[in-house]
Formats: structure tokens, C-alpha cells, sequence
């Protein structure tokens, strides 16, 4: 390969002529308004402007014709009726909403975007909207020196992307991620620029290949696409919460999860028989080590072909999912959209007399190489393909089977460029239109077909779907996992700033392989990571073939002992974490997210990549290297209390903390409180006991939360079956105070009371005035 040997560069293949030539936008010709519409003739080219809300406003510009503006893949919303003022004077043509203005300037046609506050937020000036003759289209925006980015999906390196170039095109990348990885599994040409303690956003909404350049200058970033429009939509924050609220409104929330899915997830490449997955699952019964699902990989099916089982390997897969149901453990298989070329095999049958597969634009099918060797690709596209595909999941949901594991969906392909010929032209619901502008929604439309077609199927039980490739909005579908990493410490590392930053870019429910999927995990690696996983949105142990089995107890008891631990610890947690995915699921906020997102006005969090916050208050600051027992901790305004020990730490300093192998180092911020649950057993995960810790702080702080809970498995809470109760903690010089300033719905759970303990003070607890410790329910 080119790139592992210095020919890469050789001075011979230095490029002679690099400078490229855009066609800028011109000046601008004439203005109409269609609806809610401003249509910009230009010289060069039209743009169209449309407020969504008052906060959200779409630029699209189109080099060729009017702009389309009803073919998103992403956004689920149509424009709201927005009152706007408009302007027009000799120099410029202003629309002003009450929280955005929007500023044109004629000639040459430049918009800058002024929020309420009279900030500039997004700028053009010597360079603006631009394209070439090839169809490359780009837009210029000035940079600032206070500039940080953040979100862009899924990428490698550090949380702030200031001094990067991003390139976005779904990648199956199995070589170690580095800092110079760039396309990996997941496109979201998304970011959030924070300024000065303001955030505000930008969605480019297109799905060709696109690059983010914010490397080239100091005083300019671009984002550019092969093809297609510049469609891009800007949300005004200026919170970065209030970002997010607005980008997911736009390509909306998760689902709530199954509470099941947020449990520990044992995996490997592959369990490869029934023998040994009953093992597996007794193994964690006997040890009483908490699993909610096992993952069966490629070997469970008959020559990997999707909808079948290996009767050889898995004689009866029904009975050993409805016995390992018992054991309170679930089962979620792998599906590739890989359809293996057979022509005795009924789903390849199907899909060829259906016409359900890529083809090219001559009517042949479209064939690659992967795991089942020569496949075909549904046609992903096409509504009438994605019901086809959802339906034969009732393969599984008859079996019992709740949730799927989507991989290989980029589409990975086992040749040169990785993936399908760019060439082939995809249905597109009537809109014929080449893989070349599709490939980054190919796995996102997979999830979706797959979603819609297990949530048909469970007939009122909640789908849990896992997806590895996906773009803008794979949030409505599936959790994301970041692909295969390796065991290596620095991937333990990375994981942080990539989970947090898909966080920002709007997917609430990801995680790395605990352990590290390729490469032999070691004890301490896979302890300390298993520590960060007990917190990280999706928690799975996942490890490829030829490597070491890495379950919670291949290292003997002492290692065992502290994994079970923290593993107990997240079903000790989850009565925080659901609540946490309850927010998520309503307002598109992340449940494991950088300080920044809290603490926007703190350059410390800008860049801090080793430290994590679950919800609003509470900070993990885990060990993410061999042999260390200290660590430098950055703790942010306010009092914090280690979880641990209950000992007080100052904020906006630095601390040096002491974690042996067995501590992972977590502080609560001192006047809020969190919701704590026990673990009971596997067979029996459903919290019986409820306590809200509150961590008693100074007179006069007071802190609001949320706490939710519902059955966790089915759609009921839709028609009101749940419980919602809004908390507020305030702390006297002699009382804590706890008022419950609303509790909602009808779900009655098991547990009829919240316990309150106090760390912290002796001080009497309050709950609505009178003096108590419980929270009847
Ligand atoms: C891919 C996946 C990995 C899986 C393997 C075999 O490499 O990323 O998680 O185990 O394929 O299916």
C-alpha cells in the first residue's frame, strides 16, 4: 500500500499545481420572497434562505438551478411560519427574526448572521459561497481567534478540532485509528464553534463526500462537499445545550432506549456455538457478574448468510434465547447488509425476483466481496426495500430476539476503495440518483429500515439497534459503536474525545469496545477500561478473532473482582442514567458529555479530553494509563465531593488524586444529588430500592432535576405510563431543603418511595416543608 513506505513522499509526486480556482456567487441580481422563502438570483448562481425557527436559519445554494429544498435525508422538520422583518437599502437586504439577523450584503453577495445579542456568529467577507465547474461547492467563513469546534460525528484526536481538516465519507477502517484517521464508520458534517462562552452551530446538510477545513488559515475555516448543494442550516445557541436542542430538532432525538439496553453487554467475535454461549451465560450467573445481553457475531449464521441460523453450531437458537431470557440476559445478533450471491438461498432469491438489490444504472446487480463472500446490497434507498428488509426481521423477533446489531453498513467492501462502486445508481424513492451522493446514508437508511422493521415486529416492545455506519439523524434509529479500536491505551484514550464529541454532534448513545476489539487486552488495560465503560452511554466487551478472550474474568480474581464491581455499579447508577437517556430522548442532550458543554465560560474545559461529566453534575476522572495510581484533576466552579471518600475538593483548581487500580475517581458537585438504585441479580435487575444522595452544599444554592423512570420495554409510557418528578434541592444554614415541584404519569413502580441520605451535613431534611426522609410515590 502507497502510504506505508516514504515513495507516499517521494519528491516526484510533489503536486506542481495546486491552486484552485472557485466561481464565487457574484453579486446579487434580484430578490423574491415564495412563502416563507427569500430566493437570491445572483450572478453566478440562487440562494435561498428559510427560517426554520426563530433560532435556526438555512442558507442553499444552488450553481445550476433553484434550490431543492424538500430532499433531506436528515431533517424531519418543515420550516415553522416565522415573523420576520426584512430590509432593503441600496448596499444590503436584511431579514431579521427576533433571535438571528440575517445580513446580505449585495455586492459581492456576502450573509454574516448577528445573533440577539448583537454577536456576529457566522461571516463571510473576502471569500464566500463558492463552487467549481467539477460540482465541488464551498462556503467560506471568517475564523476567530477565540475559535474552538467541536461535534464532526465521529472522528479521531483530541475534543477541539481547531487545526484539522475533517473529511467525512463512512469508512470501514480495521488499521489502528490515529490521530490521522480521518473518515472513520459515521459522517456527521455537523459542529458547534464556541466563542468567547458562546456556542452557536452549523449542519451542512449534504450527503456527498465533505471536508471540513479547519486547518488551511487562521482567519477563515471552509466546509465543502464533491457535489450536490450547498445546503447548510445555522443554529444560533448561544448555550451549547441550546445547539443541541436545535440540531436535534432539526434531525431529531433518540427513542427512549430499552432499559435492558443500557445494561453490560458481553461480546466477541464470535461465540461461536450454543455450547459456548451457554457457558458464557452461566459463568456470569455463578459469578454474579451483571450482563443484560450477549451479541452473537458473524459465526452464528449458516455460512454467513443474514436471516439464518447454523443448525450445527446453534441446534436450537429458539430455546437458547428463551433460556437465557430466564437467566435475565438477552440476545442480539449481527446483521450485515451483505446478501450472499446463492442462488438456493431464499432471501437472495427474494431479493433478486424483487428487485430489491443495487444495481447499476444498465440493470446489472451490483456484486462485492464480504464475509459471505460475492454479496448484493439492498437497495436501501428505496421505501419499498427498507419495508422488505424490516419485515424478514421477523426471523428474529420470533425467536425472541429484541434488538440487532447492524454492521458492515458504510457499506464496507473487501476491495480497494472499501466500499460499493460509486458508480451504482440507487433508486432513491423515485429519485434515481449514484452511490457516489448516497454512500453516507446507506447506513443510516439500513438503520432505519431495520428500526421501523423491529419495532412492527415486537408489536409494542421497545427495538434496540446497535449501527456502525450512519450520518446526521442516526440518533432516531441506534446507538453507535466506534468501530474496531484495539487494545491499546491510547485507544482507551481517544475513546473519550470521540464519544463526547458524537455526544455534541447529537447521538446520545455510544461507546468504544470495552477492552479494545483487536490486539491482546491486557488485565489492567481491560480493568481500568471496563471502569470509563460502567459510564459510557453504551457499555459492550468486545474482542475480534485470534486474540485473547477478554471476559470479566480471564485475569484472575483480583481483576475479576474490581470489573464486577464497576459492572454492578452501572445497574447501581441506572436509575441516573435512564433519566439522563430521558433527556436525551426529549431534548437531544448527551448523557456523557465535555465540561464545556456545562461550563462554556471556563477555558479550562475547552480542550480536556481525560475527564468526563454524566449529566450536569457529576465529573469521572478515570486512569487512562499502565502503571498510574495519580492523576491530575481539573475540577470547575463550585464544591465537589469525591464519591468515595466524601471528601471536599475546591473548585476551579487543579487536584492531584490518588486511584489505585480498584478507584475510578468520580466527584458529584456539591447542592445537586444523584438517584442510586442496587443490584440485585442477574434474573432480577428491576431497582427495588430508590435513594436520592443529596451532597449537601453551601446557604443558598439550589439545584433542578429531573427523575424518570417508566417499564423500560414497551411503548406504554407514550399513553402516560410513567413517573416524572421534578426535584429541587436547596440547602439552608439549618436544613436541606427538598421540594417536589411536580410528579407526573401513572407507571407505578416497584419501589414506592425515594429514600433521601445526605452526605455532608447533619442538618434535618426537609421534603415540601415538613420534616422526612422519604418521598412517597
Ligand atoms: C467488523 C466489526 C466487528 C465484528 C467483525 C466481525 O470488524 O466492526 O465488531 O466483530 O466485523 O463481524
Amino acid at each position: 500500500m502507497l502510504g506505508d513506505t516514504s515513495f507516499a513522499i517521494h519528491p516526484g509526486k510533489e503536486k506542481k499545481d495546486n491552486a484552485v480556482i472557485y466561481r464565487d456567487i457574484g453579486d446579487l441580481v434580484h430578490v423574491e420572497k415564495a412563502g416563507t422563502t427569500y430566493l437570491f438570483q445572483c450572478t453566478n448562481g440562487k440562494v435561498a434562505i428559510q427560517f426554520y425557527t426563530d433560532s435556526i436559519v438555512r442558507v442553499t445554494m444552488n450553481q445550476k438551478q433553484n434550490p431543492e429544498l424538500n430532499h433531506s435525508k436528515a431533517v424531519i422538520v418543515n420550516p415553522e411560519v416565522v415573523a420576520v422583518e426584512e430590509e432593503d437599502t441600496k448596499e444590503t437586504f436584511n431579514v431579521k427574526s427576533s433571535k438571528l439577523v440575517l445580513h446580505v450584503q449585495k455586492k459581492p453577495f456576502r450573509i454574516n448572521i448577528i445573533d440577539q445579542n448583537g454577536r456576529v456568529i457566522v461571516s463571510e467577507d473576502k471569500h464566500g459561497m463558492a463552487y467549481r465547474e467539477n460540482g465541488e461547492v464551498i462556503a467560506f467563513k471568517q475564523m476567530e481567534e477565540n475559535d474552538h469546534f467541536y461535534g464532526f460525528g465521529e472522528k479521531s484526536g483530541h475534543l477541539n478540532k481547531r487545526g484539522e481538516r475533517l473529511e467525512m465519507w463512512n469508512t470501514d477502517v480495521y488499521a489502528p485509528h490515529n490521530p490521522e484517521t480521518n473518515a472513520l464508520y459515521e459522517s456527521i458534517p455537523y459542529f458547534m464553534t464556541l466563542r468567547d462562552g458562546k456556542a452557536h452551530g452549523i449542519f451542512f446538510d449534504n450527503t456527498f463526500r465533505t471536508f471540513f477545513d479547519m486547518k488551511t488559515s487562521e482567519d477563515y475555516y471552509s466546509f465543502s462537499a464533491e457535489g450536490g448543494q450547498l445546503d447548510y442550516y445555522v443554529m444560533a445557541g448561544p448555550h451549547p445545550k441550546m445547539v443541541l436542542e436545535q440540531y436535534t430538532y432539526l434531525t431529531g432525538r433518540m427513542p427512549l432506549p430499552p432499559k435492558w439496553s443500557l445494561g453490560y453487554h458481553q461480546s466477541r467475535y464470535s461465540y461461536e456455538t450454543e455450547v459456548e454461549v451457554r457457558e458464557l451465560a452461566k459463568n456470569f450467573i455463578d459469578k454474579d457478574i451483571p450482563v443484560d445481553v450477549i451479541h452473537l457475531d458473524i459465526h452464528y449464521m449458516n455460512g454467513y448468510r443474514v436471516f439464518t441460523f447454523d443448525k450445527e453450531r446453534f441446534p436450537n437458537p429458539e430455546k437458547l434465547i428463551s433460556d437465557l431470557k430466564e437467566m435475565g440476559i438477552r440476545v442480539v445478533p449481527i446483521v450485515d447488509p451483505g446478501v450472499k450471491k446463492d442462488s438456493e438461498y431464499p432471501i437472495y432469491q427474494e431479493g433478486v425476483s424483487e428487485d430489491n438489490f443495487c444495481k447499476y444504472i444498465e440493470g446489472d446487480i451490483y456484486y462485492g466481496e464480504v464475509w459471505p463472500g460475492i454479496s448484493s446490497f439492498p437497495d436501501f434507498t428505496e421505501e419499498r426495500v427498507r419495508k422488505w428488509w424490516g419485515e424478514k426481521h421477523a426471523f428474529y423477533t420470533s425467536m425472541g430476539i429484541e434488538g440487532i446489531w447492524n454492521d458492515m453498513n458504510e457499506p464496507a467492501v473487501f476491495n480497494e476503495t472499501k466500499t460499493m462502486d460509486v458508480e451504482v445508481m440507487h433508486r432513491n424513492d423515485g429519485n434515481p440518483t449514484t452511490h457516489r451522493e448516497l454512500h453516507n446514508v446507506y447506513g443510516l437508511l439500513m438503520g432505519k429500515a431495520t428500526y421501523e422493521g423491529m419495532k412492527e415486529n415486537l408489536q409494542g416492545k421497545r427495538p434496540f439497534l446497535l449501527t456502525r455506519a450512519g450520518f446526521a439523524g442516526v440518533q432516531r434509529y441506534g446507538s453507535v459503536w466506534t468501530g474496531d479500536n484495539r487494545s491499546f491505551w491510547e485507544h482507551l484514550q481517544m475513546s473519550l474525545p470521540m464519544v463526547m464529541n458524537l455526544g455534541l454532534s447529537g447521538v446520545a448513545f455510544t461507546g468504544p469496545d470495552v477492552g479494545g476489539f483487536a490486539h491482546d487486552t491486557n488485565a489492567e488495560l481491560l480493568t481500568r477500561w471496563t471502569q470509563v465503560g460502567a459510564f459510557t452511554p453504551f457499555f459492550r466487551n468486545h474482542s475480534a478473532i485470534g486474540f485473547r478472550y477478554q471476559e470479566p474474568w480471564q485475569f484472575g480474581e483480583k481483576y475479576e473482582a474490581i470489573m464486577k464491581k464497576y459492572i454492578q455499579m452501572r445497574y447501581v447508577w441506572m436509575p441516573q442514567l435512564y433519566s439522563l437517556f430521558y433527556q436525551a430522548s426529549k431534548q437531544g442532550l448527551p448523557v456523557m458529555r465535555p465540561l464545556l458543554m456545562e461550563y462554556p465560560d471556563d477555558e479550562k474545559t475547552y480542550n480536556l479530553n481525560d475527564q468526563f461529566m454524566i449529566g450536569d453534575n457529576v465529573i469521572m476522572s478515570p486512569i487512562l494509563a499502565p502503571s498510574l495510581t495519580d492523576r491530575v484533576v481539573y475540577l470547575p466552579k463550585g464544591e465537589w465531593v469525591s464519591y468515595a471518600t466524601g471528601e471536599s475538593y475546591e473548585g476551579e483548581k487543579v487536584h492531584l488524586v490518588h486511584a489505585e487500580l480498584e478507584d475510578l475517581p468520580i466527584f458529584v458537585r456539591k447542592g445537586s444529588a444523584v438517584m442510586q438504585g442496587e443490584w440485585n441479580s442477574n434474573q432480577d435487575k428491576a431497582t427495588k430500592s430508590l435513594t436520592m444522595k443529596i451532597y449537601a452544599s453551601n446557604p443558598d444554592e439550589n439545584y433542578r432535576f429531573t427523575f424518570y423512570d417508566d417499564d423500560g420495554e414497551t411503548f406504554s409510557y407514550e399513553n402516560g405510563e410513567y413517573l416524572k418528578v421534578d426535584l429541587e434541592i436547596k440547602s439552608s444554614e439549618d436544613s436541606i431543603e427538598v421540594v417536589v415541584l411536580d410528579m407526573e404519569g401513572n407507571y407505578k413502580p416497584s419501589y414506592q418511595e425515594i429514600r433521601v441520605e445526605v452526605i455532608g451535613s447533619n442538618n434535618p431534611v426537609l421534603i415540601n416543608g415538613k420534616e422526612s426522609t422519604v418521598i412517597k410515590l
